[in-house]
């Protein structure tokens, strides 16, 4: 496939992916992105109208598809609590240029979801599911909920083919890094590839430490020492994922390393928040506002020229940074907000 040009950035990175939050709202309480004491019943969420219309992102997704973007992610929160969130799917789909739809989800509505999203032209989806054990995954999610919906909506999304299934799994060290093994096993052999996500300090309040984080390495390990892996080449590059196939041919799995062998220097995806603001770190303290002069009445050209400028000067690259900051950035966005 021939890539279009893209825009790109200080360091030569071209924008690629659009990942787009379609509300900061979810369903799920997991404790390394809202924990329930902080993000507690009370707690105010984006009012309707901050939120961008479904005719608003479609009209910005243009504009970055013609600047090179040529895959989109939707996002939340978590995006099927979003009403009628197929409607924009289908207005994305018709989008052209806009080659990959997917979208990463809990899974607990997806049962109920999976066929309109397929209908409305969703190719396929990723799941996140951190454990399948009952007690520990009632734990991640923050709401004492067991697997087996999430389970259903795995089943019913590959009935109605939304294909390939990628499912997401964040390790967290003394939490559920015991479950990997048992992961790993439940979907060799299906076609679904999991990938072990390195818990990581997005936001704020999620109390991050290093010392809770399960590296890559040790997770391959203790799959490969169940079930041999060896190595296998990224399908493109800027994939987040390092893949590794079974031995045995039953499938591969994915690790992904964002805190020990951090991918900045491929970073090639912009982001866009529940209210209209484009942020091109997951790790950013601000965003560039385009709701505002949208509503204003901006043309697209002058929107184009806002992405432009914001993409041209960019120079993030917090994750490979990291180590070396003496200082944490004061105000992180969240990862609901932005939706990983
Ligand atoms: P594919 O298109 O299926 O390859 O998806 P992907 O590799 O982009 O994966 P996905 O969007 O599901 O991302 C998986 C996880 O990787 C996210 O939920 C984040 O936890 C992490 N991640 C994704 N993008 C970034 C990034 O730009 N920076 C960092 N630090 N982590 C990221
Ligand atoms: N570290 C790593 N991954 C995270 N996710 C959410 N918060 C974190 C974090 N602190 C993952 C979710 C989901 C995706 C949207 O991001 O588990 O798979
Ligand atoms: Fe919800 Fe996803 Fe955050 Fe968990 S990680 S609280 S499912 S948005
Ligand atoms: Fe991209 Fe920022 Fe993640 Fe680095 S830390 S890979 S620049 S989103």
């Amino acid at each position: 496939m021939e890539l279009k040009q893209s825009i790109k950035d200080t360091l030569g990175r071209p924008m690629r992916d659009l990942r787009i939050s379609v509300t900061d709202r979810c369903n799920f309480r997991c404790p390394y992105c809202m924990p329930a004491e902080i993000y507690g019943e009370r707690y105010q969420f984006l009012p309707q109208a901050q939120i961008l219309t479904f005719e608003e992102t479609t009209r910005l997704t243009r504009i970055f598809v013609k600047l090179g973007v040529n895959k989109l992610r939707l996002t939340g929160g978590e995006p099927l609590v979003r009403t009628e969130v197929e409607k924009l799917v289908g207005m994305l789909a018709k989008v052209p240029g806009a080659e990959d739809i997917t979208l990463t989800t809990n899974g607990y509505l997806l049962e109920q979801k999976a066929q309109a999203l397929k209908d409305a032209g969703l190719q396929r989806i990723t799941v996140s599911l951190d454990s399948l054990n009952n007690e520990t995954f009632a734990r991640m999610n923050g709401r004492g909920y067991g697997t087996e919906r999430v389970l259903a909506g795995i089943r019913k999304a590959q009935e109605v083919g939304l294909w390939p299934i990628k499912l997401n799994c964040v390790v967290m060290r003394g939490v559920n890094e015991n479950d990997i093994v048992d992961l790993a096993r439940h979907f060799k052999g299906t076609g679904v590839i999991v990938r072990f996500i390195e818990y990581m300090d997005v936001g704020n309040l999620n109390g991050w430490k290093l010392d809770q984080v399960v590296p890559a390495r040790e997770i391959v390990d203790r799959i490969s020492a169940v079930f041999p892996l060896e190595p296998i080449d990224r399908n493109y590059v800027g994939e987040v994922a390092e893949r590794w196939r079974y031995v045995d041919g039953t499938g591969e799995v994915g690790v992904i390393a964002s805190v020990t062998q951090p991918f900045c220097a491929n970073c090639t995806r912009a982001r866009l928040s529940t209210d209209g603001k484009l942020f091109t770190c997951l790790f950013g303290t601000t965003g560039k506002d385009l709701k505002t002069p949208m509503r204003a009445g901006a043309s697209d050209d002058e929107l184009e020229a806002l992405i432009r400028g914001t993409w041209g000067t960019r120079t993030d690259r917090y994750s490979e940074m990291r180590a070396a900051l003496t200082e944490k950035p004061k105000k992180k966005i969240e990862m609901f907000q932005i939706g990983g």
